[in-house]
């Protein structure tokens, strides 16, 4: 038999013990967390001083490195802030509208430059060679050709416009892929050319003449009000305005002319503008989403935002790989899985300038 004091010891040693083990799983789970802690404090600070030295040698705002080489990582960060030292080789695109590529290839050359046709793009070409400016040249004058690179020239090809198609060009102006689009539709079908800013309608204007598009309507209004318009279209182009964080080869100043509340103020309109596009699509339709920005917060972030939340529309995959798969993680942040069918185009992997495409399908 137990007895009485043989039993209150067992229970006090029982509950010591218990008390023991619990008070060392606290100390050890605190001891990982503190280790956790100092883990991420180091990284973060191992950053901060890696981009501030690469911010000061290669002539950036310290923020836009850090945030490089947080979805980049350090080795890529070098070698874009490297390419993005190189100037871009000049590239047109042939204008079939009005003259054959053969033809053209034919003049330029007699003419002393030297043109390499560019994969990607059925008519586009590098100029490898340039005798002289290429903006005044007769065979530019005469619309034959539009000096676009090619980063731009891919969103027309992704978009694919067919003759017949109604297609809206939300952010139309100057008309580098407007002008594109009414090539791919032969001059036909339904071009809506939609641009809110009055001073860059001239030259909107000036560029729908030089190339003899004649399927275009214009409209000088807030892309954000498209809807009240009730057209639905079968491809909608979306050429975001945004901060330009992809054209630092074509102009050094932005290294530095944009803080990272310039990028913020972007996001929202970007947005509302994406929104309004996909409540005009057709059944079926789809709409290119694209910047020139690497901006996640201007790109993967507004698409996740705002696809997210709509039921009836689905991130599509684009039918060949121009760049690298978008992001599906970023800054802390899970994405829609599905984002990594968008691409980016990044100067120290494609030789281009810094672009987003993200294609979004309505599937009612
Ligand atoms: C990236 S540029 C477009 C470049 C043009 N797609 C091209 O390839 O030549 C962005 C354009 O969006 C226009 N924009 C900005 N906010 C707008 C809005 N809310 N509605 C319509 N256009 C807007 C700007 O005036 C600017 O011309």
């Amino acid at each position: 038999m137990t007895s009485g004091s043989e039993i209150f010891t067992l229970i006090s040693t029982s509950i010591t013990f218990l008390i023991f083990t619990l008070i060392t799983i606290i100390i050890y789970n605190f001891l990982l967390v503190l280790i956790e802690w100092n883990r991420v404090d180091i990284s973060i600070s191992q950053i901060q001083e890696d981009a501030r030295k690469l911010a000061e040698k290669y002539g950036y705002l310290p923020y836009m490195v850090q945030r490089y080489i947080q979805f980049l990582g350090l080795d890529d960060t070098l070698k874009l802030l490297k390419a993005n030292e190189q100037p871009l080789t000049p590239s047109i695109r042939v204008n079939t509208l009005k003259i054959s590529v053969l033809e053209l290839k034919n003049r330029l050359e007699k003419k002393g430059f030297e043109l390499e046709q560019i994969d990607w793009v059925p008519n586009g070409f590098k100029v490898i060679k340039e005798a002289f400016n290429l903006g005044s040249s007769h065979e530019f004058l005469q619309g034959y050709y539009y000096l676009q690179n090619i980063a731009s020239m891919l969103s027309a090809v992704i978009l694919n416009p067919k003759p017949n198609d109604i297609v809206i060009d939300m952010c139309a102006a100057p008309g580098s892929k407007s002008t594109h689009l009414a090539q791919l539709m032969g001059n036909n079908g339904t071009l809506i050319l939609i641009d809110k800013n009055k001073n860059r309608i001239p030259a909107l204007e000036t560029n729908l003449r030089r190339m003899g598009i004649i399927n275009s309507i214009l409209l000088n209004i807030d892309a954000i009000n498209l809807p009240n318009l009730n057209v639905k279209a079968n491809k909608i182009l979306l050429d975001a305005p945004c901060t330009g964080e992809g054209l630092i080869r074509q102009d050094p100043s932005r290294k530095v002319s944009k803080k990272m509340k310039d990028i913020e103020k972007m996001a929202p309109i970007q947005k509302k503008l994406l929104k309004a596009g996909l409540n005009s699509l057709k059944s079926e339709g789809v709409l290119l989403y694209c910047t020139c920005s690497i901006a996640p917060e201007e790109n993967e972030l507004v698409v996740n935002e705002v696809v997210d939340k709509l039921d009836n529309f689905t991130i599509s995959e684009i039918s060949k790989n121009y760049g690298v798969n978008g992001l599906t993680e970023v800054f802390g942040i899970k994405l829609l899985e599905d984002l990594r069918f968008s691409q980016r185009l990044y100067p120290h992997i494609h030789d281009t300038i810094g672009f987003y495409f993200c294609l979004i399908k309505n599937l009612d």
